[in-house]
């Protein structure tokens, strides 16, 4: 298994990766239609012009496996969450340089072992080596494995949004020594 940058070439992969997760679990509870092209791209365009984007995907004999996306907090709260921008605030996030991990999705074949972590410690390090010393992320209530997933890698719960109805979570990347 490889973990390389995305290339507009990588669109058909992405979008198979991405309907293999659509019926399951959740998912038609929050998208019945299910992710089409349009919306697919709508997700990954902003990347292109947010500050520090990254994207990577995992490939394995040919066939992409997983995705993941994150770019700076500051445009994803001026484009799309203004009205959590005082909460925000006031949970100290704006004192800190904060990057939002935007996605991470793994070909249902590929979940239940170690991609999700690889491709999560890749974005960490790139947040990190970029000069970020936070790391937030958010994804629907009813995501019970997203929530599992992401308190195991050491994210912690902050608030809870109707607008979209999602949970967000914040997790430092300075080292800690208590
Ligand atoms: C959320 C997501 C990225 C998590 O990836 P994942 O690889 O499934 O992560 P999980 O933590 O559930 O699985 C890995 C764990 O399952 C264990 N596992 C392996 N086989 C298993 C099985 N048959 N049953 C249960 N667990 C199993 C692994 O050992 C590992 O456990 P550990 O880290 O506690 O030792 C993935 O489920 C996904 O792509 N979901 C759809 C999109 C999504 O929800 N994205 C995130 C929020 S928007």
């Amino acid at each position: 298994m490889i973990i390389r940058s995305y290339t507009e070439s990588d669109f058909e992969g992405i979008k198979q990766v991405i309907h293999s997760v659509q019926t399951e679990e959740c998912w038609p509870f929050y998208y019945p239609n299910g992710w089409d092209n349009r919306k697919i791209l709508s997700e990954f365009n902003p990347l292109k012009n947010c500050r520090d984007s990254i994207f990577l995907v995992s490939e394995a004999e040919g066939q992409i496996t997983g995705l993941i996306a994150g770019h700076d907090l500051d445009s994803f709260i001026e484009q799309e969450i203004p009205h959590l921008r005082a909460q925000f605030d006031e949970l100290g996030i704006y004192q800190t340089k904060a990057f939002y991990q935007r996605d991470i999705i793994l070909h249902k074949i590929h979940q239940r072992g170690t991609l999700g972590l690889r491709l999560f410690r890749d974005l960490q390090k790139h947040a990190s080596e970029t000069g970020y010393s936070t790391l937030v992320t958010r994804t629907p209530p009813l995501n019970s494995r997203g929530i599992t997933f992401f308190s195991k890698l050491g994210y912690q719960e902050i608030c809870e949004d109707s607008n979209p109805e999602r949970v967000y979570f914040m997790m430092s990347l300075k080292p800690t020594f208590d």
